[in-house]
């Protein structure tokens, strides 16, 4: 009972979250006007600054505070020999099925998805949630007959043509694709990168060179990813059109592990900078190594739905680079002065998603507590955003919208907004102003009332504990900076 009950905790937190993206204006479903598109969704305008602000907080933590990490920004298209070399033509896939009847081909989970969702809607839950976690082990387990079987034992149906006559379970590959040339005879299929990763390999030599790196050395890249995604559920945990940090840290051959020990320690460290509590991570080995990979770990969060992968750390070997040499037979090596030696190096990636990161941070911030006392108690919601996250860093409030309170509090705004992301707002009461920033995360409220037209003054309203302490205006600038710069997340990393 008490297990169930947690669950239901749990739920209820997770469509709070996402009613509060929602609501709040961080995250909307893709064309919503034409009830949207499944897993593709679109960032409002507190969204935006707070992702913004994530990725540059990892930008600049990478190339900032190392001095041997540089960034790029390459293509999302890219030679279709690029996905042969990385493996994805062969082995990013997922399973589907014909039916022998209509011809028409689906995807196994979809059909099972779908199959669920007729389940629930019909008042069968628990019947639901089985048929998913089964479908989630054989998924795990690339048990194609396995589900094969499955749809075969729940009698699932074809919708066009109304019969169970289905092929076996086959492989679909993960990988969008499009066509480059405007006449059919020229068309050439290219693809929508799954990783920003291929980016940087291909260009590891013109980065070598042009930059004038030594291994070891870093490159960096923040860039968007497409994957036709099995199971796209969770929000924006699993989306088919998302975001991803990648930095590639290319080494000599041997000294792999040493790496990836410090990777592992420098990526965790980060995450609890930012707020998020060390009991909330863990890190968890993969038990089945890529192909391509000698150790991996991922960096999960406890999301309300459960422990899941935030980020992913892997020693890659020297697997993309040689794979890219041998099919482009463009030599991918480095020579090491300080051992005259020429070799491909390995390489050690941490690879995280600024969207996972995006819904980790706010599953982590959104904070409902009890304030007031007595029968003036009630609940207060707000997002406890670290500052230097915050999509809006101060609000500044005339206290009423006359005597000359409106003038003042703009000429403050007008000083501040270079530094800062601010909201003026000089409508309804204080208190309700208070609460709107309280619930998109603004760290700081500035009142502005008649002592200020005396005395240049003003209150300042802290988001965590609302107290209020009256400061000199002349002091704001370095109030706030005090706590929403970026060196006040770098100096602790
Ligand atoms: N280059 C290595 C790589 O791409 P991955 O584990 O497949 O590794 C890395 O992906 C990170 O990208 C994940 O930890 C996750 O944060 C993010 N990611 C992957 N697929 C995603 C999806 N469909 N939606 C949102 N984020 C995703």
């Amino acid at each position: 009972m008490k297990a169930a009950a947690a669950e239901d905790v749990k739920e209820n937190l997770f469509k709070k979250v996402i009613s509060h993206a929602k609501e709040y204006g961080f995250v909307y479903p893709s064309s919503e006007i034409y009830d949207g598109l499944q897993a593709v969704y679109d960032f409002g305008p507190y969204g935006v600054e707070l992702k913004n602000n994530l990725k540059a907080i990892w930008w600049q933590s990478m190339t900032r505070l190392h001095e041997n990490i540089v960034g790029i920004d390459s293509a999302i298209f890219m030679h279709p020999l690029t996905w042969k070399a990385s493996g994805h033509i062969d082995s990013f896939n997922d399973p589907m099925i014909d039916n022998k009847d209509s011809k028409k081909r689906y995807r196994a989970d979809v059909l099972l998805e779908d199959h669920a969702q007729a389940l629930e809607n019909s008042g069968k839950v628990s019947e639901a949630n089985a048929l998913l976690k089964t479908m989630g082990k054989l998924l795990e387990n690339e048990d194609l007959a396995g589900l094969h079987q499955l749809i075969v034992d729940e009698k699932i149906k074809c919708p066009i043509s109304g019969t169970s006559n289905w092929t076996e379970v086959r492989q679909f590959n993960l990988m969008f694709s499009t066509q480059v040339g405007s006449v059919a005879e020229d068309t050439n299929t290219i693809y929508l990168r799954p990783e920003t990763a291929q980016g940087i390999f291909v260009n590891f030599l013109n980065v070598q060179k042009t930059a004038r790196m030594k291994v070891p050395f870093g490159i960096a890249q923040i860039g968007k990813a497409f994957r036709n995604e099995i199971v796209a559920r969770q929000f924006i945990f699993r989306m088919r059109e998302f975001e991803q940090m990648e930095m590639q840290f290319f080494i000599r051959p041997g000294e792999e592990m040493k790496w990836f020990e410090y990777w592992k320690e420098s990526r965790l460290k980060w995450h609890q900078v930012l707020g998020i509590p060390a009991e909330d991570l863990r890190i968890h080995a993969h038990e089945k190594l890529a192909h391509y990979a000698n150790a991996a770990v991922d960096i999960e969060y406890a999301f309300p739905f459960g422990n899941k992968e935030v980020e992913g750390i892997h020693s890659r070997t020297d697997f993309d680079l040689k794979s890219h040499q041998e099919l482009s037979r463009k030599k991918l090596q480095y020579f090491d002065p300080e051992i005259n030696q020429n070799y491909v190096p390995y390489v050690v990636e941490t690879s995280v998603g600024a969207d996972r990161l995006f819904l980790m941070t706010l599953c982590n911030a959104l904070t409902e507590e009890m304030s007031g006392e007595g029968e003036n108690a009630k609940m207060r919601t707000y997002l406890k955003l670290h500052p230097a996250l915050a999509p809006v860093k101060a609000a500044i409030f005339p206290l009423v919208k006359k005597d000359g309170l409106p003038e003042k509090a703009r000429t403050i705004f007008d000083a501040l907004k270079f530094d800062f992301n601010l909201i003026y707002e000089d409508t309804q009461s204080i208190g309700k102003r208070y609460t709107r920033q309280d619930l998109i995360g603004t760290p700081f409220c500035i009142a502005v009332d008649h002592q200020t037209l005396e005395d240049d003054t003003v209150t300042i309203r802290h988001r965590d504990t609302t107290a209020q302490e009256r400061i000199p205006i002349d002091a704001l600038k370095a109030r706030i900076l005090a706590e929403v710069s970026l060196s006040n997340i770098f100096s602790k990393l």
